[in-house]
């Protein structure tokens, strides 16, 4: 397999000097990164820098090292706006993570606008984040949860999807980019769809974020939820975006410190979003991490990343379907770098088990996302992710592990 460009991808991993380690006495080879990213040096920097050299609580303070991480917070709030192409910086709420921001919707959102017999309608392969929120609104309210089925490679039912919307639809709430199955949905149409019967849309963009450029105008979605941990960034830190209208007519769902314009025993008078939606000392240090892995994702260029993606995809797609026994759980052919996987005779757990006794880390089990395995009739699968620091090695070594795992359950 040759590299996409050798030197610029040389430059990139030695950006994350973990590539380097051994574990269980074995070079590592880590395809674990839809669970989450390693983490380049200039985050790492970042997150030490404010804990070593500028550690200060935001907003609140009248003192040089206050306004400096408050700018900073803030600088990197128009660095998610300038990613996403939001209009405006108070359209990006920083939250723990695509779950918390789901959960945000839902609360907020849907149980100040929803009633009984109101449809959310979500894909038949999302992430328990973007499930159990709506269950819990749909025992509170009695709204109904709806989702689209999958066909049998992976890629959304598209004809069932119209049928399925309808006018008591009033939120699409779907995952842009397949955790267990890689499948890369239709995002303009699905959107299309939704705003037919005059829905609103919460895209689900955690699996998305890091693999190719996002831009919600364009899109025109209502929602986007992504996490920091995907992106390269810090862990229990991550994004909604909302549309600036409906943002404004949400009430909060934490109370607090500064999400307030005033209290007096009589009444609270809330403050505008952002700050509405972040009550309490935030996650500092994660969001000025995140900062710093948005500008060296983009240092990159998205040639690279999404270039050598392809690559691996397609090679490590070729290796394993070569391998008997092997059955790929997911196909679509729109897919991104996920590598889901059964073998005939063995449970995807002592797969993971063999593979780290190797060297190689993959994540194996239903991956949050138990009804895409009932689907498929499994419990669950082994799962290689791939990341742009990957290489034809890992691959080898992935299938190195799998034929060992072949040979001991023969
Ligand atoms: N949702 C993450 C994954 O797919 C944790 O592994």
């Amino acid at each position: 397999m040759l590299p996409v460009d050798a030197a610029r991808l040389a430059a990139l991993r030695a950006d994350f000097p973990i590539l380097l380690s051994q574990v269980r006495g074995k070079p590592l080879s880590y395809l674990d990164n839809a669970a989450t990213t390693l983490k380049p040096t200039p985050v790492v920097d970042a997150v030490t820098r404010h804990y070593r050299d500028e550690v200060s609580n935001i907003h609140r303070g009248v003192h040089f090292l206050s306004e400096q991480a408050t700018a900073q917070y803030e600088e990197s709030r128009s660095k998610v706006r300038r990613l996403l192409n939001a209009r405006e910086d108070a359209e990006i709420i920083f939250t723990s993570g695509t779950t918390a921001s789901i959960n945000l919707v839902a609360q907020s959102w849907g149980r100040s606008q929803l009633k009984s017999g109101d449809e959310i309608l979500v894909t038949g392969m999302e992430h328990h984040a973007n499930i159990v929120p709506w269950q819990m609104l749909g025992d509170e309210k009695g709204v109904v949860l709806k989702h689209i089925p999958f066909l049998p490679d992976g890629s959304l039912d598209m004809e069932a999807a119209r049928r399925l919307v309808g006018p008591r639809t009033k939120l699409l709430s779907f995952v842009h980019t397949s955790n267990a199955l890689g499948t890369i949905n239709p995002v303009t149409e699905l959107i299309a769809l939704a705003k037919s019967v005059g829905a609103l849309t919460l895209v689900d963009a955690a699996q998305a974020v890091a693999h190719g450029p996002l831009d919600v105008q364009a899109l025109g979605c209502d929602f986007l939820a992504f996490s920091g941990h995907k992106l390269y960034g810090p862990t229990g830190i991550g994004v909604l975006y909302g549309r600036h209208e409906l943002l404004e007519s949400m009430p909060p769902v934490t109370g607090g410190g500064d999400m307030i314009l005033s209290v007096t025993w009589e009444k609270t008078l809330y403050a505008a979003p952002p700050a509405r939606f972040e009550a309490g000392t935030p996650h500092i240090c994660g969001v000025l991490g995140l900062g710093a892995a948005i500008d060296w994702l983009l240092a990159q260029g998205w040639d690279l990343l999404q270039g050598q993606e392809e690559l691996l995809l397609r090679e490590g797609t070729r290796m394993l379907s070569e391998i008997p026994g092997l059955k790929l759980i997911g196909t679509a052919p729109h897919k991104t770098s996920i590598l889901s996987f059964t073998l005939d005779g063995i449970h995807p757990h002592d797969v993971g088990t063999i593979l780290d006794s190797e060297g190689v880390a993959v994540r194996t089990g239903h991956h949050c996302a138990q009804p895409v395995m009932d689907a498929f009739g499994i419990p669950a699968t082994a799962r290689a992710s791939l990341s742009p620091y990957n290489t034809a090695q890992d691959l080898e070594r992935l299938v190195a592990g799998i034929r060992k795992a072949q040979r001991l359950f023969a």
